[in-house]
Parts: structure tokens; sequence; C-alpha cells
């Protein structure tokens, strides 16, 4: 294990090396043996954590106030319509307000500025639980993942399909190019990445000396995947999009045959949750189609139930080595 990550802020891969990002994951491995031994080693005993929360959330609320509990941490859940930021206060002093009380905070919201102006203004750890550029403390779930699955990320290939300009796209392009790992966005042309973010990661990539490929076409990105991973169509807050998005998006399903297509024996299938894989919500009746069949969801390929555990596993990490309990 290596260098403390006291008093950072973790409101995207950008800012963290490899060695790094290994260090959370290794943490991650850790504290996911201890809670399986039934141990809570309580890292955080005695801290306040605030969670302001801008859009809904399961696995990202969930996550962050487990591992609360079981480190001995108090959380604050702190919604939308239960404090005056972006109302009667600016986040600014919103910020400069709970840094006195909490000793870190984890923010889910729209725009990546406001979690930036809450880790500049707070003076305690800032937690990137999504913003509408990225989502972060997923692909930590994401990586343990496959870790647990292939035993390494290096070297592996990894095909994101679907919507490839979204915080799932954009983040996990940052990490996988980090990590080393052959990565493709297979996508629409409209819904390609913005080339700010391509080059950022092309940069990761050449140091890692691993590749990033962005396609249309479905079958030169897919062959030779170890990882499929899609995502929702539209994201919090693009429900407008909807008509737009499906007729875009509708080739781009993530299928068995599109599983077949990587040419491997066992590809992996990952997704971030919530997932459309068949008519049984509200919305997915309403629109009518999936981003991934039901067969795959329900297949031997699917992780995804490891993968949302692991979200409680590696925000505890995050927490814990952000606070400098370890
Ligand atoms: N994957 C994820 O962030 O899920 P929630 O929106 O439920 O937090
Ligand atoms: N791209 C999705 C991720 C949800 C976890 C969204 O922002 O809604």
């Amino acid at each position: 294990m290596t260098a403390s990550l006291r008093g950072r802020h973790f409101l995207s891969l950008e800012d963290f090396s490899g060695e790094e990002i290994n260090y959370l994951l290794q943490l991650s491995t850790e504290f996911k043996r201890l809670k399986q031994a039934g141990l809570r080693p309580k890292n955080l005993e005695g801290k306040n954590i605030a969670l302001i929360f801008e859009k809904p959330s399961t696995r990202t609320r969930c996550a962050f106030v487990c591992a609360c509990h079981d480190e001995g941490a108090h959380p604050e859940y702190l919604g939308k319509d239960d404090i005056q930021v972006g109302k009667k206060e600016t986040m600014e002093d919103t910020a400069r307000v709970l840094g006195r009380m909490f000793d870190g905070i984890g923010f889910r919201g729209y725009k990546h500025e406001t979690v930036e102006t809450l880790a500049r203004f707070s003076g305690v750890p800032v937690w990137n639980g999504l913003t509408d550029k990225h989502h972060p403390t997923q692909v930590l779930a994401d990586f343990l993942t496959i870790i647990e699955h292939f035993g390494t990320l290096n070297g592996l290939s990894f095909a994101y399909v679907g919507d490839g300009r979204n915080n799932m796209a954009n983040s996990l392009m940052v990490g996988c190019a980090k990590m080393g790992m052959d990565f493709r966005i297979i996508s629409p042309k409209e819904l390609f990445p913005s080339q700010e973010i391509v080059d950022i990661s092309m940069n990761f990539a050449k140091d890692s000396r691993s590749g990033i490929l962005i396609t249309e076409e479905i079958e030169k990105g897919v062959k030779g995947a170890d990882v499929i991973y899609t995502d929702v169509w539209m994201s919090m807050g693009e429900e407008a999009e909807t008509k737009k998005r499906i007729k875009l998006l509708k080739p781009y399903q993530v299928n068995l045959e599109m599983m077949k297509k990587t040419g491997k024996e066992n590809p992996i299938f990952l997704h971030c949750l919530p997932a459309f894989h068949n008519n049984n919500t509200e919305v997915s009746r309403e629109i009518g189609e999936m981003e991934v069949t039901n067969e795959v969801f329900e297949s031997k390929f699917s992780k995804v139930f490891d993968e949302a555990e692991n979200r409680l596993h590696t925000i505890k990490a995050v927490m814990v080595s952000t606070i400098g309990a370890r």
C-alpha cells in the first residue's frame, strides 16, 4: 500500500494516480473482507458526515450511510428540500458553514462546478457522488468488480456501449486510461464524448500504454472486449431528450448477440444501475425500450449486483482514507 490520501477531495479520477487508485481498491478489498467477517473497525468514530443530494439515489446514498454506520460516523442526509442552498444561500456560504461542523461532505447533483465550489470553500474532504460530468465513486466499484473477476485491470479490454458523453462514459474513460485498460466507446456520433475529455484521457492512456477508441461501429468496438458496460440512455435531468435518444440508441442495446460479438468465452456485463431491463417499472413501461435485454441482465455474464455491493466497500475506502484514518 502507498501514500496517504489524508485531506484530499475525491471529485474526479483525473486527480488520482494509478497507484493511488490501486491503493483505494486494495483498501476496499480489505474493508469487504472485514465486513464479511462481521468486523466493524470504526475508523471514523465520532466523525460527522454531511450528504448533500440534489438528485435521487439508492446505491450511492445507502453506501455512504452504511459505510458511516460501519465505521462509527454519523451521517446527516440533506436532500434538495432540506437546506437553503441554491434558494436562499450560495454554495460558497453553505460550504463554509458545513465545513465548520462536519468532517467530510458527500455531494450528488447537477453541475460539476457546484461540487468544485463545495470543495474549494468547505475546508474538509468532499466526495463526488455523481455530477452531470463525473461519477468517480461508481468507477471504483466497477474496477473492484473487474478485479474480483479477472484478477487485474491492466491489459483488459473495456467496451462502453450507449450514451458516450454522459458522466459514466467520461469517468470510465479517464479511469480505464489511468489503469492501463484498452477502452472503447461505442455510440452514435451525436453522442460521442467531448474532445476535451478525450484529450485528457488520451494523455493518461499514453502514460499507461493503453488505447482509446471512439466508434459508431458495434462489431469493431466490442470485438475482444472483456467487459461490456452500459448505462441508461437518458441520465437524470435529461428526460426531455427521451424520443431523440431512443431513436439514436436503439441499435446499441446490449443483447446476447452483442455479448457473443466480443469473441470472448466469458466476458462480463456491468451497469451502474438503475437499469431498464424489463417492463416492471413505471418509467420503463412508459419508454417501452431498454438499454439491456433481460436475458443479458439475468445471465451468467452479469455481475451487476456484485458491482452494486462494491459501492459500499469503495465509498468506505474513499471516506476513511481522505479523512485520514488510514
Ligand atoms: N449507480 C448509482 O449511482 O446508483 P444510485 O443512483 O442509486 O445512487
Ligand atoms: N448516467 C446516469 C448514472 C446513474 C447512476 C445518470 O446520471 O442518471
